[in-house]
């Protein structure tokens, strides 16, 4: 399984096993770390799963769809890495990513 990097606003550093084809949001919520909720339960609707894609990482996760780039314009949170983790699929090539979550979600 890829271990994956989740980073807290704060510079917490949590490293997981996720099972590939799950997401990220999926990844955070089972093992219970803080600062993704998931309130949706990823259907692409609440923007509280809200993370940074570090660096080149953001060149190997599926891309973004309409709906998704939709949902993340009305954060104010949003950079150019952003993503919602319900919407970015783990596979063995993320081997290694390390994502960084915003100040809050919503
Ligand atoms: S969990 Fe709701 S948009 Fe991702």
């Amino acid at each position: 399984m890829p271990h994956i990097t989740y980073v807290e606003h704060d510079g917490t550093e949590h490293t997981i096993d996720v099972e590939e084809s799950m997401n990220l949001m999926e990844g955070s919520t089972i093992n219970l770390l803080p600062g993704i909720e998931g309130m949706c339960g990823g259907i692409c609707s609440c923007c509280t799963c809200h993370v940074y894609i570090e660096g080149d990482w953001a060149g190997k996760v599926n891309p973004m769809t309409e709906g998704e780039k939709r949902l993340l314009e009305n954060s104010q949170y949003r950079k150019d890495s952003s993503r919602l983790g319900c919407q970015v699929i783990v596979t063995h090539e993320l081997e290694g990513m390390r994502v960084h979550l915003p100040p809050a979600q919503g």
